[in-house]
């Protein structure tokens, strides 16, 4: 019998952005951060295979084998040490893994793609972990990653031990607490990003001079932003989405040398958002850009198509995605495995 696991997963959103680290190699945060589950219409597929006959871990991210020395790549796969620790299983991995979207451009492909190994390799080491003991081992393979190993909405308490053991993901609201909250992405540019978060977070951490006062006002807007989302409070939602994802470029603009992930349309998207609020007297649209310069859009249901019109208007759009609250990952029929299991590669499409 087969046992290669696949699951799907999906990339979160912050509201509340998580920027530098308190501890490097266990990959523990500075501040609490609070994010949307994404539908599935950007989505990881990831195939496990745990077998004797590999001699090594092999990874396949669309189509292409990684080269796991001494890269990214081979450091995030400390996720599946952890748990083949935890299962007392020493077998190899051979892990197929496909992107729905571009891979490093911002659309958060490590979050997605690290909580989906995640959650198909503890299934397929025979492990029952809680949501919360695999948002640990995903978060350190990719803090971000920890925060999409549950629907709704969700936050990544810091935590203060040294352990990290305090550190992980809980869901504050299901994803049917509020229905009509969506995100609409506006595609820009699918090229990938000139600085890795985790180069970009370091050199923020060592040189930013305003990133003191970012840790001093964050942890208090994480709690006001989680009461918001409680009560389904757009208004108080939107301001607190809006300036904390100013707030998270301008440290990195204060860098040195300086960050930028946004360019001249993110702007332009932020000025007709400022502008489309103030004609509706109220913020029916919000702003958040990750390390990169797509526009994610949070409006309710009812305000999709004014968004949409706004970012039809910028003529560098090229592409307009309606996103829901996401349930978080699963596991797939196998049918849908990406491995041949004869050959141990991928299958050719
Ligand atoms: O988890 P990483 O290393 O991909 O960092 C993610 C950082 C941001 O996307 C910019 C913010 C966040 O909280 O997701």
């Amino acid at each position: 019998m087969s046992d290669i696991v696949t699951a799907v997963g999906t990339p979160n959103i912050a509201l509340i952005k998580y920027w530098g680290k308190r501890d490097e190699k266990l990959i523990l945060p500075t501040n609490s951060s609070v994010s949307m589950t994404l539908d599935e219409q950007l989505n990881t597929k990831t195939s496990v295979l745990f077998s004797n006959r590999l001699k090594e871990d092999r990874v396949y991210i669309n189509g292409e084998l990684q080269n796991t020395r001494g890269t990214e790549v081979g450091e995030r796969l400390v996720c599946l040490d952890i748990l083949r620790r935890i299962a007392k299983d020493k077998r190899h991995a051979l892990v197929v893994s496909e992107n729905s979207f571009p891979t490093g451009s911002g659309f958060a492909s490590s979050a997605s793609g690290l909580a989906t190994l995640v959650y198909a390799a503890s299934k397929g080491l025979g492990l029952r972990l809680s949501g919360k003991e695999m948002s640990i081992v995903a978060r350190r393979g990719s803090g971000s990653a920890c925060r999409s190993l549950m629907g709704g909405m969700v936050r990544w308490r810091k935590g203060v031990k040294a352990d990290g053991s305090d550190s992980y993901a809980e869901q504050i609201t299901k994803p049917d607490h509020w229905p009509e909250l969506m995100n609409v992405v506006g595609i820009l540019s699918a090229s990938k990003k000139k600085f890795s978060s985790r180069a970009g977070m370091r050199q923020t951490e060592r040189t930013s001079i305003l990133y003191r006062s970012r840790m001093a006002y964050v942890e208090d807007a994480a709690s006001r932003l989680t009461a918001a989302l409680k009560k389904r409070d757009f208004q108080t939602l939107g301001e607190i989405t809006m300036r904390d994802s100013n707030n998270m470029h301008s440290v990195m603009l204060d860098t040195w040398p300086p960050l930028f992930y946004m360019n001249d349309n993110s702007k332009e998207v932020i000025y007709k958002v400022h502008e489309l609020n103030e004609s509706e007297g109220k913020i029916i649209a919000a702003y958040t850009f990750d390390a990169g310069p797509n526009p994610h859009i949070l409006t309710l249901r009812r305000n999709v198509n004014k968004v949409t019109r706004l970012l039809d208007e910028v003529d560098a759009v090229q592409k307009v995605l309606k996103l829901s609250m996401g349930n978080g990952p699963r596991i797939l029929d196998r049918s849908e495995s990406l491995i041949d299991e004869r050959s141990l590669k991928p299958f050719k499409n």
